[in-house]
């Protein structure tokens, strides 16, 4: 049996966003009052499977952690770190790129969505991410992953990675890692479509609430954010066939720890006129201080990276044995 143990990551690709935020953060940020080691990371060598400029990278690297820290990860606490400074994860990924099968990535959605229509020009790396992401959590011998929605068919492939890792060795080596996609905020959709999920790295800013957005561009993109005519249903099961109306609820009774019943049960039969404000207003109460703070961390950049270095450390000394039996176990 293995010890229970949280590994999650976000990319440095561009700012976060609310979505990650209660898809990921507010989460991971409440896991460390579990009985349980939690280990964080800014996933660099994931960002650059789409080119990014060094220095936006680095920089969005610091942004991470300091987004980290500033909603609540506590480096007493948790580990935290980028993923590039901790070199075992790409040695790993070589080792998993063996292991799985070119037929199980043809499967991965997200690399068709991120590909688009010319997937031939698409990098390697990009249609090898998964076996990258089963690296970083089976490093760690992780249990388990919080993630949002999108992240459920990759935490899937990583437990097939570790199944088939063992089967191959005979060994029972990795844990078969649970993914953690509980509540309201684990599918936040993009405010103009809400047929696609929010993303850092979608197209228009209206789209997204990114936590750095002051309160007057909060409160602007609510009032644009795409609605049906009707008002608030009555009770929750008003909300299906209404993707739009839904999101708003969902976005609302996540900033809350709330459900959606009793997020309708105190809107009922609202218009927009009144709902929307009431959560911008919400929003803006839960990121301004996350905010604040994040643009004081960030004004002491070196501070942040001493932070990061330290948590690369901690991490190294779990990592690094265990590649090193896994090196073992292959016949290195
Ligand atoms: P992005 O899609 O913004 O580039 P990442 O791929 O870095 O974000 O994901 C970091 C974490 O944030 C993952 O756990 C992911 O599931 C979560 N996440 C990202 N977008 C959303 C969203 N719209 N709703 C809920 N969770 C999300
Ligand atoms: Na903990």
């Amino acid at each position: 049996s293995f010890t229970p143990r949280v590994f999650s990551g976000i990319k440095p690709s561009g700012g976060l966003t609310l979505g990650n935020y209660l898809g990921a953060i507010k989460r991971w940020v409440d896991m460390q009052d579990e009985a349980m080691e939690n280990i964080y990371c800014a996933v660099d060598l994931h960002a650059v499977t789409v080119w990014q400029d060094p220095h936006a990278l680095r920089q969005g690297t610091r942004e991470i952690a300091a987004g980290l820290l500033a909603a609540g990860i506590d480096p007493a606490r948790s580990i935290l770190f980028n993923q590039s400074q901790v070199h075992q994860h790409a040695e790993l990924a070589w080792l998993f790129n063996c292991v799985a099968r070119v037929g199980w990535m043809n499967r991965m959605t997200q690399f068709k969505d991120k590909a688009g229509a010319n997937a031939e020009k698409a990098s390697l790396g990009l249609y090898a991410y998964p076996s990258l992401m089963a690296a970083d959590i089976l490093l760690y011998h992780a249990t388990h992953v919080p993630v949002g929605e999108d992240q459920k068919q990759h935490v899937e492939l990583t437990r097939d990675i570790a199944a088939k890792f063992n089967h191959d060795y005979g060994v029972d080596f990795f844990p078969l890692t649970e993914p953690v996609i509980e509540g309201p905020g684990t599918r936040v959709m993009n405010l103009r479509d809400g047929s696609k999920k929010m993303s850092k790295s979608g197209e228009s800013d209206m789209e997204r609430i990114n936590m750095l957005d002051d309160a007057d561009t909060i409160a602007k993109k609510f009032k644009k954010a795409k609605t049906d005519p009707e008002p608030l249903p009555e009770t929750v099961e008003g909300l299906a066939g209404r993707p739009e109306a839904k999101n708003l609820v969902d976005i609302y009774a996540g900033l809350t720890d709330q459900t959606a019943e009793a997020v309708i049960a105190e809107f009922a039969g609202a218009g927009w006129g009144k709902f929307k404000p009431a959560l911008a207003d919400l929003a803006v109460s839960k990121l301004a201080p996350i905010s604040d703070e994040m643009k004081r961390l960030l004004d002491d950049p070196a501070e942040i990276d001493r932070t990061l270095g330290r948590g690369a450390e901690k991490a190294r000394t779990i990592a690094a044995p265990i590649l090193q039996r896994t090196y073992e176990i292959v016949g290195f």
